[in-house]
Order: C-alpha cells, then structure tokens, then sequence
C-alpha cells in the first residue's frame, strides 16, 4: 500500500471503520460496472448527459483511492457495444465527454504513475475519442503505478470471438506446418483477449442496484468476487469504495476448492 489508511480515509462516517480494512488484503485487480448515471440525473430532472459529467467526479475519486490504496489494475467498464443503441445525442456527448475528460485528466494521471490502457474496440470511434485514447497511452505507457483499464465500445462475447479467432489462426498455421490439429488451450486462447498479459479481476463492483454483467468482462471474472451497491454511479465515492473492499475482504474465496 502506498498511503496510509488515514490520509486516503480522513473523515469515515459514522460506522465505517478503515483501519477495519486489511492493507495485505487488497484485491489486485477491480472491475467497476459503473451504472446509474441516467437515473441520478432523472431525479433531479436533468438531461442525461448532466448524469454522466457528474459521473466523472466518481471516477476521478475511485482512481485516486484505488491507487493510493495500491490496487494494481482498475477497469472501468464506460461505453459497452450495446450502449450504440441510445439515443444518438446522448452517445455523441459521451464520446465528447470521453475525449474532452481523458485530455483533461491525463497529466494528472501521469503524475500519479498511472498506466492508461483501453480494451474494446476502438477503431470505430469517432477520431477525436481514440486519439485522446491513443495520447493518454503514448503519455503514460511506461508508468509503473496501476493501471487504469478503461473499457470503451467492449464486449465480452465480442472480444471472446477474437480470441477464438486468435487460436483459429494459429490452429491453421499448425496443420500447414505439421498437417496436425493444435487444440485451444486457456493460454493460447488468453492471448487473443484484450486483457492479454493483465491477471483477472478480483472483485467485479456494479452500482445502481442491478446484478448482471451486462456482456462485461465475460471469461475474466470466472472466479471474481461480485459486490453490488445501490449507490447511483455519480454518488460514489471512497467510503463506498472501502465498503466494498472490506465486504470483498469478508469473503471466503475457494476457487472450488476446499478451506
Ligand atoms: C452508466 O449509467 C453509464 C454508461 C453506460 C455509459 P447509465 O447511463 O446506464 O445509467 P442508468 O442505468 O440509465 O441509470
Ligand atoms: C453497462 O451498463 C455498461 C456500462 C456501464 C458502460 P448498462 O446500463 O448499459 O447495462 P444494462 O443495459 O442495464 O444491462
Ligand atoms: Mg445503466
């Protein structure tokens, strides 16, 4: 852990411990499903994109305390390959809003060693998107701290496709080679996935009430912890990221195995 529990926490409500949470204990790697946006800003009737600008603030905190902390990775899951069916204004300002934020925040994530990564296929973004995408790589691909996973028009069956278009490749590569059959192994087939090279998520977090994957993450999370929290995405904040740390921590993990 890089900051002490104190300065990360400094005013717990009341009931909420975070000398409760184990340093040792933190998880790797954390998912977030962030979800909620719409609803928080149909409350207080506002237009839908007013949801996901006040949603920023919530990224902006989780990343700071999930580094402080010394998680390892952090994927959040922003802009999934069915999200294309909203109304269209609504997916032109949250590709604004994606470009405008990551050139924004980029120098400060530099700052904090933060490694920016992006899963997803990004090829049919609008250009100023994946470019600022492509800059906040090329600015800190070299960082050491964690990294931030950022997954934009992602889909698990989709990225599953490529990965077995991956082993399809190498399978014909083989019987060229040799005339025989190369079976997928787990490895192989890892190799074709976004994710290549980044160890599976620990702890899966979805606000806003809903318990589904929504197509996220789909052959990462075999074994991840899921932690669900009414919060609205926008409301989100350090506090209801310990909490979901020390439910996380509270939990018997067995991979199928026995304690
Ligand atoms: C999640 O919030 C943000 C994205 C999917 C980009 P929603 O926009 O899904 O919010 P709700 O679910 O409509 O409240
Ligand atoms: C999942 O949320 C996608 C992201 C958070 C980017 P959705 O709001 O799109 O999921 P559903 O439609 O409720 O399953
Ligand atoms: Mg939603």
């Amino acid at each position: 852990m890089n900051k002490p529990l104190d300065y990360i926490f400094p005013a717990p409500p009341a009931g909420l411990d975070p000398t409760a949470l184990d340093p040792a204990r933190v998880p790797q790697h954390v998912a977030v499903i962030m979800d909620g946006n719409g609803r928080w800003a149909k409350k207080r009737a506002l237009n839908r994109l007013r949801g996901h600008k006040a949603g920023i603030e919530a990224v902006r905190e989780t990343i700071r305390c999930a580094s402080d902390l010394g998680v390892r990775y952090l994927t959040i899951y922003s802009f999934s390959t069915e999200n294309w069916k909203r109304p269209h204004d609504e997916v032109v300002g949250l590709m604004d809003l994606f470009a405008k934020t990551m050139l924004a925040e980029v120098d400060g994530l530099h700052e904090e060693n933060v490694r920016v990564k992006t899963v997803g296929d990004l090829s049919v973004l609008p250009a100023e998107t994946r470019e600022a995408f492509d800059e906040a790589w090329r600015t800190t691909g070299d960082n050491t701290g964690m990294t931030l996973v950022v997954a934009v028009n992602y889909g698990g069956r989709q990225e599953i496709l490529r990965a077995v278009e991956g082993c399809m490749r190498h399978a014909v590569l083989e019987a060229e080679e040799t005339g025989g059959f190369l079976p997928p192994t787990e490895e192989l087939f890892e190799r074709g996935l976004y994710t290549a090279g980044i160890p599976d998520p620990d702890l899966l977090i979805r606000t806003s009430g809903e318990m589904r994957v929504s197509n996220f993450l789909l052959w990462q999370i075999a074994y991840a912890e899921f932690v669900c929290t009414d919060v609205l995405w926008p409301d989100f904040d350090r506090y209801e990221f310990l909490r979901c740390l020390l439910e996380y921590q509270g939990r018997n993990r067995r991979f199928g195995g026995v304690e």
